[in-house]
Parts: structure tokens; sequence; C-alpha cells
């Protein structure tokens, strides 16, 4: 079953053909980063435009690349979409898109949640690139998400069902990132940045004990009741960013480096310590990881340290499909099938939308 993908819930306008849930036989994704760069973030008017303006043609190349290598014109057999969570504006043209053009298709629609589909991405293989791993073989998983907008635990008993477990309580893990880039002028997106001059820090002092003492991400006590959710699974990051900012207003920027360090070492922290306590809650197979941040080397060589000590693997995506892309969407749409048809067509679009 070929399906197309796409998405259009932030600043990439994407569409894939996906076969069986697994198989990419295209991922086109057009990145808007520099049409935002200049004001520090995503700009959602700008995005939605944006989006506009593109998501023909990237629609039209994720079909052709796909028939090239199929060998034959693609004909999906459904399309899938993203309709939550994200920026409304932007949002709303990937839908209306798709709904159009299952309607013209004459073949069902599926809306797909973003937040699950970041969790699909260690499934996915380009054609030809070998088997992607089976998900069913994974279950009971334990689900994090990190990206721009959401980090989430999330427990996934078996597949295409979730339940979140965790969250971040103020900033996601992202956002924490690129918050404090621009804080210490080192340009948008935040989190490549400070991943690379971290690193560069890091080998020239390998002592941990060279790093500031940033708080490691834990909630005020009391406020995680708020969300309804333990608080040794949760994090908050609003703090992170008031000792870096106090740190910066006290003896300046000058030691950026290790500045940066220090701060990411904060968050890798933060996120092993809630991973830990999760996975030792319930008996789990995998740890799942998906979204923007687990490009981070830090954080992929800090989880995969704590899943080597607890007994089980560590699986995460192939970094063309970390970012928001429309393969994850079709992907998860073979498995996940709880919003498809007429129910899709007269769906609206959920900006908030939660993982479940
Ligand atoms: O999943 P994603 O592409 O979009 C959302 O759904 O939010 O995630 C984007 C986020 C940005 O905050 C960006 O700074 C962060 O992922 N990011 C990183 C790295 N690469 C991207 N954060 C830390 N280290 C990286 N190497
Ligand atoms: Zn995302």
């Amino acid at each position: 079953m070929d399906i197309l993908g796409i998405e259009t819930s932030c600043d990439e306008t994407a569409a894939a053909v996906v076969r069986d849930g697994r198989e990419v036989l295209s991922s086109v994704v057009y990145t808007q980063i520099p049409l935002h760069r200049p004001y520090g973030g995503v700009v959602p008017e700008i995005a939605s435009r944006a989006h506009v303006e593109k998501i023909t043609e990237v629609v039209g190349e994720s079909l052709a690349q796909a028939a090239k290598v199929a060998g034959r014109e693609i004909r999906p057999d459904a399309v899938a979409v993203t309709y939550g969570p994200g920026l409304s504006p932007a949002l709303i043209v990937g839908l209306n898109f798709a709904k159009g053009l299952a309607a013209a298709l004459g073949v069902p629609l599926m809306a797909i949640n973003h937040l699950e589909a970041h969790l699909h991405t260690p499934f996915l293989r380009m054609a030809g690139e070998g088997d992607a791993p089976d998900p069913a073989a994974f279950t009971p998983a334990l689900g994090l998400v990190v990206s721009g907008g959401h980090t989430n635990w999330v427990d996934i008993p078996e597949y295409g069902k979730y339940e979140t477990i965790g969250q971040t309580l103020d900033d996601a893990a992202g956002e924490a990132f690129d918050k404090a880039a621009k804080l210490l002028g080192l340009g948008y997106p935040g989190g490549p940045v400070i991943d690379r001059i971290a690193k560069e820090y890091m080998s020239a002092h390998p002592s941990r004990r060279d790093l500031i003492p940033f708080p490691k991400g834990r909630p005020r006590e009391g406020v995680s009741a708020l969300a309804g959710l333990p608080a040794d699974l949760c994090v908050s990051f609003s703090g992170l960013k008031t000792a870096l900012l106090r740190h910066v207003q006290r003896e300046g920027d000058g030691e950026r480096e290790r500045i940066a360090a220090s701060y990411q070492e904060a968050i890798v922290q933060a996120l092993a310590e809630r991973t830990t306590t999760a996975l030792r809650r319930h008996r789990y197979r995998a740890l799942i990881l998906g979204g923007g941040v687990s490009l981070n080397s830090r954080v992929r060589e800090e989880l995969g340290r704590v899943c080597a000590r607890e007994g089980l693997p560590l699986l995460t995506a192939s970094p063309k499909f970390c970012g928001d892309n429309g393969a994850m969407i079709a992907g998860l749409a073979f498995y996940r099938r709880n919003i498809t048809g007429e129910d899709a067509m007269r769906i609206d679009v959920a900006p908030s939308l939660e993982v479940g």
C-alpha cells in the first residue's frame, strides 16, 4: 500500500510516499528556516504563506521521485496529513490541500498526529537501503519525543496506542536550545549550533567538572500536579533559562563554548534522568526516540548509555527523518487508521493536539 504523506505543521513543507508503512519511496522537504531566521523564530503568517506557495511543487516532486524509484507512475492508495499539533495557519494549508487531493484522486484521507508520527521515524528506511525494524517487535515501548515544540514521554503498550506519562511543564527541549542560542547570539535554530560548539568544547575539556552547574530541569515542588502527571516524569526548563540569563548578566558571554556545553549537559541530564525513571517503572522492550532534538549528539550518546544500562535497545531515526518530514506521516498512517475517510474529510486542524 502506497500512502502519500503531507506535513505543514510548522516551518517545513514536506511530502513523501511510503510503501507499507516503512519503505520510503520519496521524501521531499522544503525548509523555510532562512525565511524565519531574521526574526529568530517561526512567524506563523510567513510560514502559512510559504506553505501555500510551495505545497503543489513539493507534493508533485514527491510523486515524481517515488515514480522513478518504483519504475511506474504512483497513484497513492491514500493521502495522509498532519492535523495537529502545530501552528494553525500552517496546518490549514496542508490539511485543506490533502482534502482536495484525496477527493480528486478518489482515495481515503487519513488525519495524523504529528507527535505520534515523530515516534514512527526509527521505523522508516529509504527504498533500497535495507529493511526497517518491525515496530510490533518492540512493544511495549517507551517513546520520547523531543522537538522544538514538545518534550513528551509516551507509553506505547502496543503499536499505534499512545499515552503521555511525562512531559515538559513549560519550554520544550528544542525551544530551550533555541532560546539559549538567541541569548548567546548564536543564531536560529539554536540546537545544531549549540551541539557543534559544545562538542568542540568537550573535546578540548573532557572533564565534566569544568562545566557550569546549571539546574537539571526538575520541576518546582507541587507544580507538576497541574499537568496531572508525576513530578519525577516531568521536566521544567524555565529555571534553566533563568539561570543562563543570570550567568550571562553576571559574567558576560565571553565563554560561549563553555556556557553552551554546560547548558546542553543540563538538558541532556534532565532527559536521561526522567527516561531512566520511566524505564524502571514498567517493563519496556525498547526506547523509541523522535523529534528534531534527537539529532543532538549528546542526547543520543547519553540515552544510548541509559538504554545499555537498562538492557534494552535505543531506536533512533536516520538524520534525514529526525526533523519534520512527510514520511513519518505516511508511515504512521499505515499503522494508525483512527481518523479516516469521511471523519478525516470533516476534521478541523488541532493546534494543541495531544498524544493519544
Ligand atoms: O522536530 P523538529 O524539526 O520540529 C518540531 O516539530 O518542533 O524540531 C526542531 C527543533 C529545533 O528547536 C532545533 O533547535 C532542534 O530541533 N534541533 C536540535 C538539533 N538539531 C535540531 N537540538 C539540539 N541539537 C541538535 N543537533
Ligand atoms: Zn516536529
